[in-house]
């Protein structure tokens, strides 16, 4: 079966879908984005996701192009349409198509919503996850609103592009106090010495990973210590753990950084655990 998209308020074959031109996402990256992970066809951590959309296109002026409950709706058609299950639902809104100005259109535009839907092995992610991955290190060049979950990710693409180069999975950006600050589509943790994990806090330049704070509450239940603070590549090299979150990776496990071992060199313990009570935790409240 060929997959569906939802272009502009229409379900077509995904072969056949366009979108304009003069498109804004198209032009200028003046677009957001959000990635739902699936399970059993229902979409995880949905409120942090919709608060994170909502956020995301506040801060650029553009308008919710439907209510969350519509969003929602048209998000649980297009799974349905495409019959998956394990996957992933991506949604773009830009603000819409005018002829080519950098600033806003002066007349208003609609904003323009394109969703797709993926299917994910999720056999295969195990497999990976059960033998860890590489990460590469790269200096920090993107813009200073990283918050904001645009489009706009050459950056990302390039540093992505150097990890797999180099047959690691992830890059970890690193600013120029020499702290990590995230991967290219992840955020990024360690296990210290003393086993107190650690990912670095969102007043710095990063997305605000809706996989990380809902991992943050996972953590606490399990009753591991956590700390928002900075780390550098010298101290995930020096910690038992590392790994990176996010709606594709979910938890998984680095065991290697610039091609150096993260602790043994194989996933840890706690990587592994907090993988499983992470995605037992979505699976269970997933909408
Ligand atoms: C730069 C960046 N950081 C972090 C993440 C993880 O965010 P989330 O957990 O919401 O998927 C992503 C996800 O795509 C990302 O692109």
């Amino acid at each position: 079966m060929g997959r569906i998209a939802y272009v502009n308020g229409r379900f077509v074959p995904q072969a056949e879908a366009m979108v304009s031109i003069e498109d804004r996402g198209y032009q200028f990256a003046d677009a957001v984005y959000e990635v739902w992970a699936l399970f059993g066809g229902k979409l995880a951590d949905p409120e942090g996701h919709f608060a994170r959309l909502e956020r995301s296109l506040s801060e650029l002026s553009i308008a919710m192009p439907m209510s969350r409950k519509a969003l929602t709706l048209v998000l649980k058609e297009a799974v349905r349409r495409n019959r998956v299950r394990e996957g992933l639902v991506y949604l773009q809104v830009s603000r819409g198509v005018a002829k080519r100005d950098h600033p806003f259109p002066t007349t208003p535009v609609r904003p323009a919503v394109v969703i797709t839907v993926s299917a994910v092995d999720r056999a295969a992610s195990e497999t990976r996850a059960a033998k860890g991955v590489g990460v590469v290190t790269t200096p920090e060049t993107r813009w200073g609103r990283c918050d904001i979950k645009t489009v706009g990710l050459l950056p990302n693409v390039l540093a992505k592009q150097k990890a797999r180069e180099a047959g690691s999975v992830e890059a970890w950006f690193v600013d120029e106090l020499g702290f990590v600050t995230e991967g290219g589509s992840s955020n990024a943790w360690i296990v210290d010495a003393d086993g107190r994990v650690r990912t670095r806090d969102t007043n710095a330049n990063i997305l605000r990973g809706v996989t990380r704070l809902s991992l943050l509450d996972v953590i606490r239940e399990a009753g591991l210590e956590v700390e928002e603070r900075p780390f550098t590549p010298a101290d995930a090299l020096a910690a038992k753990e590392a790994f990176i979150t996010g709606a594709g990776t979910l938890v998984l496990p680095v065991v290697a950084v610039d091609g150096k071992p993260v602790g043994e060199g194989t996933p840890g313990p706690v990587a592994t655990r907090l993988r499983r009570l992470y995605i037992e935790q979505a699976r269970s409240t997933a909408i």
